[in-house]
């Protein structure tokens, strides 16, 4: 089966956790960045630049987004990352997509502001949309991690841009890093004033801690969908919960492979979730760092965990039927 040409919906792609290896190079060329590798050695950034095998945790393989980070230094970067995860997502088949970002992440260590960052992501991926047809929503990340109240500048940016020129193109909201890193109940305001601009609430739930980390992020913050989320099957009654309430897993089995979520592909539950019934799509989470595509996702869900057909048909649709894009 060509699993590249089939039409795709995806939901969790990280923008700032996908910066193709030539852009890394090119980019830290033209803007002098240094990668603490000399540029010329490209076996050895590009060991340093991906996470191929697994590693010991979430927080181990989050560690190495720095070198994307780095290279996303100026408008002209954010611009171009941005176009070029648009042109990927085309070429791997995919005909609708959300791409999530953290304005917070991006500006560590940096002085661009947060209105430049957001308004870079909006012209790259608007310059991708004008060429490729394919659909394109933004989400705001504010990760758990870094500071709350840069957190709360940054979304205030974020929901001006939804209120005037990003009105159609930013459409979610979601927490992302650990969950170990700070209560959710500190993310509610920032949450709920996201929520209350029209923005559709996701979260990065239960991908390393628990089916009871699952329980109070469906209750407690009362999402329509989570990342990663496949804890939820410890617990059948956090599963009847989650169907009850219709919420949608975005999963993504080879980032869960590599943050050791689960300890052989062959054990990942995707294909549990969904003969369970529950609204699940498939995503690549953060490709290139990862060194997959999407296209790579459907043939590990074939080749190991005897997901047919009709179940790729099924989850595009459960995809189509959460997207925050109307
Ligand atoms: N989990 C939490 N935060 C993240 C992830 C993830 O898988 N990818 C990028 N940021
Ligand atoms: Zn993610």
């Amino acid at each position: 089966m060509d699993y590249r040409s089939i039409k795709k919906v995806e939901l969790h792609r990280h923008l700032d956790g996908s910066v193709r290896f030539e852009t890394i190079i090119d980019l830290a060329r033209k803007k002098n960045i240094d990668l603490g590798v000399p540029l010329g050695s490209r076996e050895e950034l590009f060991q340093k630049a991906k996470v191929l095998m697994p590693m010991s945790g979430l927080q181990e393989v989050l560690d190495s987004f720095w070198i994307t980070q780095k290279v996303m230094c100026d408008e002209e970067s954010i611009e171009r990352i941005a176009f070029e995860n648009v042109e990927d997502a085309y070429l791997d088949g995919i005909e609708l997509i959300e791409l999530r970002f953290a304005p917070t992440f991006i500006r560590e260590g940096k002085t661009i502001p947060y209105d430049l960052i957001i308004e870079s992501v909006m012209k790259g991926v608007r310059r991708g949309m004008k060429k490729y047809p394919i659909k394109v929503g933004l989400i705001h990340i504010v990760p758990r991690a870094l500071s709350l109240k840069e957190s709360e500048d940054a979304t205030t940016e974020m929901l001006k841009f939804k209120a005037r020129s990003g009105k159609d193109l930013i459409v979610g909201f979601d927490l992302a890093d650990g969950e170990e890193f700070e209560l959710i109940e500190t993310f509610k305001p920032v949450l709920e004033r996201a929520r209350a601009a029209g923005l559709g609430v996701t979260v990065h739930s239960g991908e390393n801690t628990s089916s009871s980390h699952v329980k109070k992020t469906i209750e407690f913050l009362n999402v329509q969908r989570i990342g990663h989320g496949i804890k939820v099957m410890d617990d059948p009654k956090v599963m009847e919960l989650a169907l009850e309430r219709g919420i949608h897993f975005e999963v993504c089995p080879t980032s869960n492979w590599l943050t050791r979520c689960v300890d052989k592909i062959e054990n990942h539950p995707i294909k549990k979730m969904l003969d369970f019934g529950l609204s699940v799509s498939l995503n690549s989470d953060d490709p290139h760092i990862m060194n997959i595509d999407l296209t790579h996702e459907y043939e590990v869900c074939h080749r190991f965990l005897g997901v047919k057909e009709e179940d790729f048909m099924q989850m595009n649709a459960h995809a189509k039927a959460a997207s925050f894009i109307k």
